[in-house]
């Protein structure tokens, strides 16, 4: 007798980011189909998916201008590589093209095909670097707790959560973490916003004098916190840290995996956020997430390090076998040509702006809700055990966990984020009034329920 797919699933899938023997027992959703912002299980459920996936299927689920491109190119050229000097005329456009889109000063796109394996690549263009100048010592990356910034050896210890480490002997001893801006549980209450940021940049050159600017070579940074909590720094914070970091000469990678290409209505978060990177990391939203695809976007004055430091050191000794892959470079041009064809940078700061008016009238008095957070088209609630001062719930309880599972058995697909009880909405940029509205309305009806079952 066959196995029923939900067995196969059980038996023989290693999940990502699952617990193994629940899922081992229990079993998981199988999705089969989507279109626009509605998932289809193969039992026929059908779900808003209010995430994008994991924030990257950014024009939605289906669309026909991407399946095209993708089939198109597929019958073209299915796969050439980049290594020894070759290219493909995709690779080479993509290139310019997101050279045009980035901020001022950067230079060159490397591929790789995660936003994890992008991020290592970014330490190891650093290490080059400071090597190639004559500065050994200078390799370490400070990041901050609750970033995310992958789970590959290097990255895993960068992003600042316990549950990538604890089991993997990770953090890598290179690796320091620095608070993050997180109004809720790091400011004292009476301070201002501009004390705060004063205080996190002050406590960030504390720690790279004590760890000698000699051997500190970069900070990492989301320009908002997504997985961490959706986390949206007070005005003053990158201005501040940005200059400590020049007066060490500490470089800035500024992680935008999840922040570029439209999401917060700019094409990248740091000119919004005045941030001025050295290095900047893309992927998701790049190719809406139809194929891998990820970037390290590298400045002139790294480029120029790089260049001649490879005639030190020979061939740059770094790459993918699908680094630029062809079919995800022309899936990634296609998608900047929609966002720009269909004005989708406008949408999403409409659309955001609703979505934020929506989890204020809907959570502003809620007694669970400690804060309200997000910007454009990324929000979250963060729920709370009690507010003023605000206390956690015991991570016992999973209070996000079940209210998520709730939203999802109603139709409504967040997500429960790692670092505390919060609940994110980061919805692909077709979404309708309509459909904002029984997101965010499904939601709450998830939240009270969980809140009776706790006796709120
Ligand atoms: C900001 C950020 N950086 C890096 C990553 C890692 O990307 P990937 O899962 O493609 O390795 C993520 C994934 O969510 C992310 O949000």
């Amino acid at each position: 007798m066959s196995l029923s797919l939900s067995e196969k699933d059980r038996r023989f899938f290693f999940h990502p980011f699952t617990a193994l023997k629940a899922h081992e027992e229990s079993g998981g959703k199988i999705i089969a189909s989507g279109e626009g912002c509605t998932l289809t299980d193969v039992d026929g459920g059908r779900y808003l998916d209010a995430m994008a996936g994991l924030w990257c299927v950014n024009l939605g689920y289906g669309n026909q201008r991407l399946k095209d491109a993708i089939a198109d190119q597929v019958t073209k050229l299915s796969y050439y590589h980049s290594f020894s000097g070759m290219s493909t005329d995709l690779a080479v456009e993509l290139s310019e093209r997101v050279i045009s889109l980035a901020p001022k000063n950067m230079a060159k796109v490397f591929f790789g095909n995660s936003g994890s394996d992008a991020n290592d690549t970014n330490a190891k263009i650093i290490w080059f670097y400071n090597n190639a100048i004559g500065r050994p010592e200078k390799k370490k990356i400070i990041s901050r707790f609750r970033g995310y910034h992958g789970v590959t050896v290097l990255s895993g210890g960068l992003t600042g959560l316990k549950n990538l480490h604890e089991g993997f002997d990770l953090p890598l001893s290179m690796i320091r973490h620095a608070r993050p801006p997180h109004r809720l549980w790091e400011k004292t209450p009476s301070m201002s916003d501009a004390d705060f940021a004063d205080q996190l940049a002050r406590e960030l050159e504390e720690m790279i004098i004590k760890e000698g600017p000699e051997t500190v070579a970069a900070f990492i940074a989301e320009p908002i916190q997504a997985a961490g909590g959706v986390i949206v720094p007070p005005a003053e914070y990158f201005p501040a840290i940005q200059k400590v970091l020049k007066k060490y000469d500490v470089m800035l990678i500024a992680d935008e995996v999840v922040t570029a290409f439209g999401r917060l209505g700019t094409m990248f978060a740091s000119d919004l956020f005045g941030l001025e990177p050295d290095i900047i990391t893309v992927a998701k939203g790049l190719t809406s997430a139809y194929i891998p695809l990820s970037a390290s976007i590298v400045s002139e004055r790294i480029w120029k390090v790089l260049r001649d430091g490879s005639e030190k050191y020979g061939a740059f000794g770094h790459g993918y076998t699908y680094s630029a892959h062809p079919i995800a470079a022309r899936c990634a041009l296609e998608t900047l040509q929609i966002l720009e064809d269909e004005r989708m940078l406008e949408r999403t700061v409409k659309q955001g702006a609703l979505l934020h008016q929506l989890l204020q009238d809907t959570f502003k008095d809620h007694p669970l809700v400690g804060e309200i957070r997000g910007k454009h088209l990324i929000g979250a609630i963060e729920l709370v055990d009690q507010k003023n001062p605000a206390k956690a719930f015991d991570p016992g309880e999973k209070v996000a966990i079940r209210a998520a599972k709730r939203s999802m058995e109603l139709g409504v697909i967040t997500r429960a984020l790692p670092a505390a009880d919060t609940l994110a909405f980061s919805p692909p940029f077709v979404v309708t009034d309509a459909e904002l509205e029984k997101m965010v309305s499904t939601v709450r009806t998830a939240v009270d329920e969980i809140a009776k079952e706790i006796g709120r």
